[in-house]
């Protein structure tokens, strides 16, 4: 089997907020030209801390930043293939729904399946400030949708009925109270 390279980047690591929590129910703004020097490096131990999780997904919200920034990396093939998003706006969604199984390091072992648009057409910038346009489907889709949320302080337990969402979060309450 081919050996999975994981990109790292000799900056320190950022703590990973976790639920409930006031930031995580937060709407972050928009990064603006001022916020260039803060965000050029907040990108590099975004990744790092997202590889090191490890996870596919991070938003800035969940390492505590009020800021529309967002980084992912599916590993296709298992290659490190790194896409940064700064004030990501969702152009499109198509009315084809999906289902699939999310978690999220913010709920650490929680997981549960949930349905969104099957198709997400996505304007942002990248981490050179260059503007991008993508059309994703399956687990980019979900990815990206679920890392926008976080930009507007909707976690992915948000999707599901007030019952499952209840139980998710005491079963994590519970953990987070053992590991303590
Ligand atoms: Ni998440």
């Amino acid at each position: 089997m081919e050996q999975t390279i994981i990109p790292t980047f000799d900056v320190p690591l950022m703590p990973i907020l976790i639920a409930p929590h006031a930031r995580l129910k937060a709407k972050a703004r928009a990064v603006g030209k001022t916020d260039d020097d803060a965000v050029r490096g907040i990108i590099p131990r975004m990744f790092a801390t997202m590889y090191t999780a490890p996870g596919i997904g991070l938003a800035a919200p969940q390492v505590d930043l009020g800021l529309r920034l967002l980084v992912i990396d599916l590993m296709p093939d298992n290659k490190p293939r790194p896409i940064t998003m700064i004030n990501p706006e969702i152009i499109g969604l198509s009315t084809e729904l999906a289902v699939r199984e999310e978690g999220c390091l913010s709920l650490p072992n929680m997981y549960a399946e949930v349905t969104r648009p099957a198709r997400v057409k996505v304007r942002y910038l990248d981490q050179l400030g260059a503007k991008q346009e993508i059309e994703a489907e399956n687990l980019l889709s979900a990815c990206i949708q679920h890392e926008i949320d976080h930009l507007d302080g909707v976690l992915f337990v948000d999707h599901l009925s007030v019952l499952k969402r209840n139980m998710i979060m005491r079963k994590l309450a519970k953990e987070q109270k053992l590991k303590r």
